[in-house]
This record gives structure tokens, C-alpha cells and sequence, in this order.
């Protein structure tokens, strides 16, 4: 080992006594809200594949039922060739960005590569020296390290205290030339959401800018799955919505909604969407295919509704910590090792649940993340509230 490999070592070997150790585990997926493990299946409880399309064999045949010869190329290509701005702009970029830009009419739509490269191009390409971000306390590592890049000033506000953003807002805002405020719409970790209406309220009363990151919230909440900003009424009043595709729309890539010029504008200084290759068409053409069908997606989402609300209210008898109103709840355990062993018990009895731990969470917040996917059936989730609060009553014996 050299003297370097010896130095990242101890940095890995210190990562590993705290408990904070990450392994990658080869899943299969299988239907109906399940993976396959070493054989074993599992009932996926971790997963972001919220309307069980990633699993479902019909869709996905139904989908490549469309390849033939003429279109291999153009709609099935497993590569795009370079870059959005040099040869990998296709015509099923245009088509998704433009079917986006009429279900989010007035909006307008341009793609990225992925939740990340969204989060990390337009914030830095937005926020210049001058200008002050204001961010929920809870967002996103993605939204963390967007603002990072940027040089405005950053402040993070305690997480959901409208209070304490006008309060910052009342004391920094002739001070900056803009400011953006940025938040999350489901937030990842705790499955609460945000009061987009009172931030809106916030926004226009400063003239600052309203960016939200609606990653876990497109294709679930609102009318035609628009996320909650459709939900809350306030499609129109949010300045950039970012969603993304690797969950609910079970692909790959995010996109962002916003004005024209600020359309404009982002694909002339966005770096994370210069400087790397565009999605291929395949992939371009998943997401137009499941475009057309997620509006009228209404019974997924009335079922994954009731089946978190369900669950939730059994965690709840049980005396277990939870928290949220959406498809995604948190168990708190506190200690990080406690939460990956009471994931080990549950994965002994069937469920693929993850311990989240620092620095995805605060220290001293390991969780369980629980996530449910529409695939699932109600009696699914039946035994678990009773086998967590037992496995969390054992570690503590
Ligand atoms: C709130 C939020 N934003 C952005 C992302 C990143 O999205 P992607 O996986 O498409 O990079 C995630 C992913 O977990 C997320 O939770």
C-alpha cells in the first residue's frame, strides 16, 4: 500500500468505527413491490420506484413492443453521441421537453441528466457573488452542494420555520441583489411537505426567487402527478421546479420548469448541462412513453395514499417515532448502529429497509426510511409495525 492508499485508509477505517460504512448490494428487481436478494425476495420498503413502473413486466414490454428497424436508432439508441448543445439534441428531446412544457403550460421545460446535475447546474448558474440563498435546513445533498458552488451567500433556516425564513428574509433582503429561497416539496428523509403557499406569499412580499425541488413528489401528488405545487395550487407561482425522473417516473434524468428566458439562459451557462453527454434516446423515450400515462395515473395515487396512511397510523399505535404525510416515513432510532441493526432484523423477516445515517441525516437522527410504492398490497404491510417495535424493544432489552 503507498503512504497515500495508507492515509485514505485510516479516513475508511474511522468511517467504519463510527458505524457510518456503506456497502454496495446487488438487487434484482421483481414485481409487485419487491427485490430479490441472494435469492431471497423481499418486500422493498426502501425503494423510489413510488408508481411501480420500474416492476412492472407489462409496461416495460409494452414499451419496447414499439422497436422496430426504422426507429432503432432515433427512439431505441442506447447512446446520444455528445453533448445537448453538440450532437446529442434529438428529436425525442424536443418532444419530452415540449409534452413536459404543456402539461406545466405556461412552464417551460429543459432536461438534465439526473436530479444532481440539475440541482448542481442551476443554482450556481443562477446565484452569483451578491446574492444570498436561503434554504430549508433539510434539503437535499444535491441542492447542498448546488448552493456550494454558487458564490451567493448561503443561509439554511431551521427546517420548515416560515417564521424564522421572513424573519431572514426581513433582515437580509436590501442587502443582497437576489434572492432565492430553496426548499424541497416532499422532503426526502421525513416525508413532510412543504407550505408552498406561505413560501410563495414569502417570495412576493420580498421579490425573492422560489426554487423546489419536487424530486419525490412528481407522478404522486396533484391532479395529474405535477407534484405538490399542483397539488397546493401554485404551479404558477414557483419560479423553478425541479423534478426528477429516477422515481416515480422509474427512468433516468430531471427536468426544470421554469420561464422561457430563464430556459434560455440556464442552457447557455448551466455547466452540469454543457459538459456532459446527453441521455440516450432509449432513455428519452421511456419518459415520453410513461409521460402520456402518468396524468391519468389516479388510481396509483390514490392507493399508495392509503396505504401510507395505513402504515403510518400503525407505526403510530405501536408508539413508534414517525413523522410525515406522504409515501415516505421516517422510524426514528436515533443511534446509527442501533438503526442498522433493527434493519437487520427486519431484512430477516422479509422487508428491504434501509437504515439512513449521518451524513444523509443529523447525527443522532439514524432512521429508518420507509418507502411504499403502489405495487404494494395493503396486507403487504400488515405485520410491520409490530415487528419494528418489537426488533427496536430487543435492541434495547
Ligand atoms: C430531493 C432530491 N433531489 C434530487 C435528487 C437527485 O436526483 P437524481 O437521483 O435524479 O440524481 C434526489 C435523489 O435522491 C433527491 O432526493
Amino acid at each position: 500500500m503507498t503512504r497515500f492508499e495508507q492515509r485514505i485508509k485510516a479516513r475508511l477505517d474511522n468511517i467504519r468505527a463510527l458505524g457510518l460504512a456503506r456497502n454496495l448490494l446487488e438487487l434484482g428487481i421483481s414485481g409487485e413491490g419487491r427485490v430479490v436478494y441472494q435469492g431471497r425476495e423481499y418486500l422493498n420498503c426502501a425503494g423510489n420506484d413510488y408508481l411501480g413502473l420500474a416492476a412492472d413486466p407489462k409496461l416495460v414490454a409494452q414499451f419496447y413492443d414499439q422497436l422496430d428497424e426504422k426507429t432503432l436508432l432515433s427512439r431505441f439508441g442506447p447512446g446520444s453521441t455528445g453533448s445537448r448543445l453538440m450532437t446529442g439534441n434529438h428529436g425525442v428531446n424536443r418532444e419530452l421537453e415540449e409534452g413536459l412544457s404543456r402539461l406545466y403550460d405556461p412552464g417551460r421545460v429543459l432536461v438534465f441528466n439526473s436530479g444532481y446535475h440539475a440541482n448542481i447546474g442551476i443554482l450556481p448558474a443562477l446565484a452569483q457573488r451578491g446574492d444570498l440563498i436561503l434554504a430549508d435546513k433539510l434539503c437535499h445533498a444535491s441542492l447542498i452542494d448546488g448552493m456550494r458552488l454558487s458564490r451567493a451567500k448561503v443561509i439554511r433556516y431551521p427546517h420548515m420555520d416560515y417564521a424564522r425564513l421572513e424573519a431572514l428574509l426581513a433582515q437580509h433582503r436590501k442587502a443582497y441583489g437576489q434572492v432565492f429561497i430553496v426548499t424541497e416539496s416532499i422532503f426526502s428523509m421525513d416525508g413532510d411537505t412543504a407550505n408552498l403557499g406561505r413560501m410563495v406569499h414569502l417570495k412576493e412580499q420580498f421579490h425573492a426567487v422560489l426554487y423546489v425541488d419536487e424530486a419525490h413528489a412528481v407522478g404522486l401528488r396533484g391532479r395529474h402527478g405535477l407534484g405538490l405545487a399542483e397539488e397546493q395550487g401554485m404551479l404558477e407561482a414557483v419560479d423553478l421546479l425541479v423534478g426528477t425522473f429516477g422515481k416515480a417516473w422509474a427512468g433516468q434524468g430531471a427536468f426544470v420548469v421554469c420561464s422561457q428566458v430563464l430556459r434560455k439562459y440556464l442552457l447557455n451557462t448551466a455547466r452540469s448541462f454543457i459538459f456532459t453527454t446527453g441521455l440516450p434516446p432509449v432513455s428519452l423515450s421511456w419518459l415520453l412513453f410513461v409521460m402520456k400515462k402518468i396524468p391519468q395515473m389516479t388510481r396509483q395515487r390514490r392507493h399508495i395514499r392509503q396505504l401510507a396512511d395505513s402504515l403510518r397510523k400503525g407505526l403510530l399505535r405501536e408508539g413508534l417515532e414517525t413523522g410525515g404525510n406522504s409515501h415516505i416515513m421516517p422510524v426514528l432510532i436515533g443511534a446509527a448502529d442501533r438503526a442498522v441493526q433493527v434493519a437487520e432484523t427486519l431484512r430477516k423477516r422479509g422487508f428491504w429497509i434501509t437504515a439512513v445515517r449521518p451524513p444523509t441525516v443529523p447525527a443522532g437522527t439514524a432512521r429508518l426510511r420507509l418507502s411504499l410504492t403502489a405495487a404494494m398490497k395493503e396486507e403487504d404491510l400488515a405485520s410491520l409495525p409490530r415487528l419494528l417495535a418489537d426488533a427496536i424493544m430487543d435492541m434495547q432489552a
